[in-house]
C-alpha cells in the first residue's frame, strides 16, 4: 500500500502551506515590496497510528514549521490537518484542549522545555494541572511515564532541578513530560541534537522503545541520518517547503532517489557499500524560499537539471508500492 495515502491514517496533512511575510526594513519604505517565504509549500502527509516517522532535510527547509502546523501552534496559510478524521482549523473549547493532550510537541532543547525555576517534579506535574487531569492520578501518571523513559522512580528527583541533571537525563524528563498526557501523537523538533554522541545512543533506545512499546504515532523531525534511520520506519525528505521524497527508511537510506537524498546522504560519513548509488554532488547552500518558485525548487543545485526543470514544478509520484519521488528524471 501507499504510506501516504493510507485509508484512515491517525493524522493527515492535505496541501498544507505556510507563508511567513519577510519583515519590513527600512528600504521597504522606498516601496520595494519583499516577497514572501513559502515555508512549507503544499505538503501532504500521513501517518498512522503507532508509525515512527522522519522528516529529514537541511536547516531552513521548512521541518519546524510543518511540526508546528500539525500541532496547530501556528494556523497554515492554506490546507489543513485532519486529526482522527477530523480538521483541526475547526477546533476550539474542550475539544482544542483535548487535542493538546493527544498531540504533544518535545522540545529540542530541554532548557526550552523546563522552566530552571521549578523542580523536576513540578515540570512533571505541570502539563497535567494544566489540562485538568484529577490530581488524585498524577503520581502515577508519573511514575509511568519515568518508567517509560527508562529513569528512576519520583523520589531519586526529589527537590532537584533541571541544571543538577545530565543532558541526557533531561532529554528524557522532556519525554516523560510529553507522555504523562498519554498522547497518540508526538512531533519530536531535533530531539536529540543538543547531546553529546556518547549519550545520544540511550536517548534514541528510549525513543525506538517508546514507538514500539506504546503505540504513539510520531515526526521526528531531523537533519540527522542516524535517527531516522534508527527510529523511524519510514522517512520523508524535505527540500525549500515540498516534501521531495518519501519511502521506508532503510530503502531510502540505501538506495535513494531524488537527487537532493542522494546528496543529503552522501555529505554525511556512512558506510560505502550501504549505498547503491554513485555519489552526487550539489552545488551550493539552500535556496532562498522566497517567492513562488517555478518549475523544481531544487534545480539551482541541481547537477542533473534538465531544461524542463525550470518550467515544470515536479509533483510528488508513485515509484513501486511504497516510495514516492518529486522529479522529472527519476
Ligand atoms: N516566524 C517566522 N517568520 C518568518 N519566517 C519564518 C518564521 N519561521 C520560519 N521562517 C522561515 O521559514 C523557513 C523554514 O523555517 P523552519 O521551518 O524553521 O525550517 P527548519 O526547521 O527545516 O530549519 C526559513 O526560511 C525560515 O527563515
Ligand atoms: S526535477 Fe530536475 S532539477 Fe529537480 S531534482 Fe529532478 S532533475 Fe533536478
Ligand atoms: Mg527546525
Amino acid at each position: 500500500m501507499d504510506a501516504g495515502m493510507s485509508a484512515s491514517p491517525l493524522i493527515e496533512a492535505r496541501g498544507l502551506s505556510k507563508r511567513f511575510a519577510t519583515p519590513a526594513r527600512l528600504s521597504d519604505i522606498f516601496g520595494v515590496k519583499r516577497p514572501d517565504v513559502f515555508a512549507v509549500n503544499k505538503v501532504n502527509l500521513s501517518i498512522e497510528a503507532g508509525e515512527s516517522v522522519g522528516l529529514l532535510g537541511e536547516s531552513g527547509c521548512g521541518k519546524t514549521t510543518t511540526g508546528r502546523l500539525l500541532l496547530k501552534l501556528i494556523d497554515p496559510s492554506e490546507g489543513d490537518v485532519l486529526f482522527d478524521g477530523a480538521p483541526i482549523s475547526d477546533l476550539a473549547g474542550d475539544a482544542l484542549i483535548a487535542f493538546r493532550q493527544r498531540a504533544q510537541l518535545v522540545f529540542q532543547n530541554p532548557f526550552d522545555a523546563l522552566n530552571p525555576r521549578f523542580t523536576i517534579e513540578r515540570a512533571l506535574a505541570e502539563p497535567l494541572v494544566n489540562t485538568g487531569v484529577d490530581s488524585a492520578t498524577h503520581r502515577d501518571r508519573v511514575e509511568k511515564a519515568l518508567a517509560q523513559v527508562k529513569l528512576p522512580p519520583l523520589a531519586r528527583f526529589e527537590g532537584l532541578f533541571p541544571h543538577q541533571l545530565s543532558g541526557g537525563q533531561l532529554q528524557r524528563i522532556v519525554l516523560a513530560r510529553a507522555l504523562v498526557l498519554e498522547p497518540a501523537f508526538i512531533v519530536a523538533d531535533e530531539p536529540v541534537s543538543m547531546l553529546d554522541v556518547s549519550v545520544r545512543a540511550g536517548v534514541l533506545n528510549v525513543m525506538r522503545e517508546v514507538r514500539s512499546s506504546l503505540g504513539l504515532a510520531a515526526l521526528y523531525i531531523s537533519h540527522d541520518l542516524a535517527l531516522v534511520r534508527y527510529v523511524c520506519s519510514r522517512t520523508l525528505v524535505m527540500y525549500l517547503g515540498r516534501i521531495v521524497e518519501e519511502g521506508p527508511t532503510a530503502e531510502l537510506l540505501k538506495a535513494p532517489l531524488h537527487p537532493y537524498t542522494r546528496a543529503l546522504i552522501q555529505a554525511v560519513p556512512v558506510p560505502r557499500v550501504d549505498q547503491q548509488r554513485a555519489p552526487l554532488p550539489i552545488m551550493g547552500n539552500v535556496s532562498d524560499a522566497r517567492g513562488r518558485p517555478k518549475g523544481c525548487g531544487f534545480r539551482e543545485r541541481c547537477p542533473l537539471a534538465l531544461a524542463r526543470c525550470a518550467e515544470e514544478e515536479p509533483q510528488l509520484r508513485p515509484i513501486g508500492a511504497e516510495r514516492r519521488v518529486a522529479c522529472h528524471i527519476v
